[in-house]
């Protein structure tokens, strides 16, 4: 009777979405002189960081390239999700049904993004994933374009990298959701293939995790080293553990993607993070002008550091702006995802492009150690694979 009723309930909320979406493209029929972005990020809850990480670096972007694109007013509607999927899906709905936008964006974790990704099918409405990196976003919709990472990408290098640096026993502490499994699956694949040993894996929760007993563990099992995927905003609170029980001075070191080691929070962490090594795609000390120009401008605006949360949100509000361009101000979501498609430009973190194929991002992947220069501390690039693509679809 429960499971009839909510499935009534849902049958329902699909034809009033359907409804919904019959008047949209009625109404968006007609000229508008507006572009509609509806923006879904985490602003309250422990992914807080990050959804303003995003809102910052847009805004920049914005008062950089102005709100007017290819003759029409870019109109930015931002929805705190607070990182639920129910709460993203609603919003998704509304965003569509009532404010008719032309384009949604943001999606602070994998699950708001897959949440999302029926309904902009449904709507044919494009969906811009700033953040979310776990391979099989790309693949949930053919709407769907990413400009963050995906966790194969840096997983796969950091366990080539450990293999070579001689690091012969690792213990796992991985987030318990997609992209944490992700991260787990493709360093193990590499790690295992070149001779190193998991000796031990643990998950923790996605929503405020504690990880005083796995580090109590670690203590006492000394591997060589630690890999560690925890999303970007919880860093800082992993490492405030990780010295508080002294592991800092226990020689194991901390590896893994370089979400870990947030340049917006590693400041604050301290000298315990001297000297930890990850793979990432950006790092606020890239060397190149017009990643400068941008950690100044980001610096000059909210008195803070970007990290690669805000690199996602500033290259997907570009993607946006250059495929107005293309479209000549067209907001069709086909022309629109089309436009998006190949589309290469100089990011802050280096070169990048939208694979044509699968709609995901090709880039850079750097090593990078912590060091300090100048009083802060910067993840320091020292080697660099050129224009990866996702590996975890291009494998299966
Ligand atoms: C994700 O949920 O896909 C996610 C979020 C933040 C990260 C990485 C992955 O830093």
């Amino acid at each position: 009777m429960f499971v009839q009723g909510t499935s009534l309930l849902r049958a329902a909320a699909a034809m009033s979405f359907a409804a919904g979406l019959l008047s949209t493209t009625i109404s968006s029929n007609a000229a508008d002189s507006t572009v509609k972005v509806g923006l879904i990020i985490p602003m309250t809850g422990g992914q807080a960081s990050t959804g303003k990480q995003l809102d910052n670096a847009i805004k920049l972007y914005v008062q950089q390239h102005g709100d007017t694109v290819a003759g029409k007013k870019v109109e930015i509607i931002l929805r705190d999700d607070a990182a639920n999927p129910e709460n993203t899906k609603r919003i998704a709905q509304e965003l569509i049904v009532n404010d008719k936008v032309n384009i949604l964006a943001g999606f602070g974790i994998t699950p708001t993004a897959l949440a999302t990704a029926p309904l902009a099918t449904q709507a044919k409405v494009p969906e811009v994933v700033m953040l979310a990196g776990t391979s099989i976003i790309t693949e949930r919709s053919p709407y769907i374009v990413r400009t963050s990472f995906t966790l194969a990408q840096s997983s796969t290098i950091i366990g080539d990298w450990a293999v070579k640096a001689g690091i012969k026993k690792v213990a796992t502490l991985t987030s318990d959701y997609a992209p944490g499994n992700d991260a787990l699956k493709f360093f193990k694949d590499h790690f295992i293939a070149g001779g190193g040993q998991v000796v031990d894996e643990v998950k923790v929760p996605l929503h405020n995790p504690d990880f005083a007993p796995f580090l109590q563990r670690m203590r006492d099992a000394k591997p060589d080293a630690m890999f560690v995927f925890v999303p970007g905003g919880q860093g800082g609170n992993f490492m405030k553990q990780f010295t508080e029980r002294g592991l800092d001075k226990s020689g194991i070191k901390v590896i893994g993607p370089g979400d870990v080691m947030d340049d917006d929070l590693l400041n604050a962490m301290g000298d315990a993070a001297l000297g930890t090594v990850t793979a990432h795609m950006y790092s606020t000390a890239h060397p190149s002008k017009v990643n400068k120009e941008f950690v100044a401008a980001y610096r000059k605006a909210f008195n803070s550091r970007p990290g690669f949360v805000a690199v996602g949100g500033y290259d997907g509000i570009h993607l946006i702006y250059e495929a107005l361009k293309k479209t000549n101000g067209n907001t069709d979501g086909d022309a629109l995802v089309a436009a998006m498609k190949g589309m290469a430009w100089e990011s802050p973190r280096g070169p990048i492009s939208i694979d044509p194929e699968t709609r995901d991002i090709v880039q850079n992947i750097y090593i990078r150690k912590v060091e300090r220069v100048d009083g802060e501390l910067y993840n320091i690039e020292f080697q660099t694979f050129d224009a990866v693509k996702d590996l975890g679809k291009t494998r299966k």
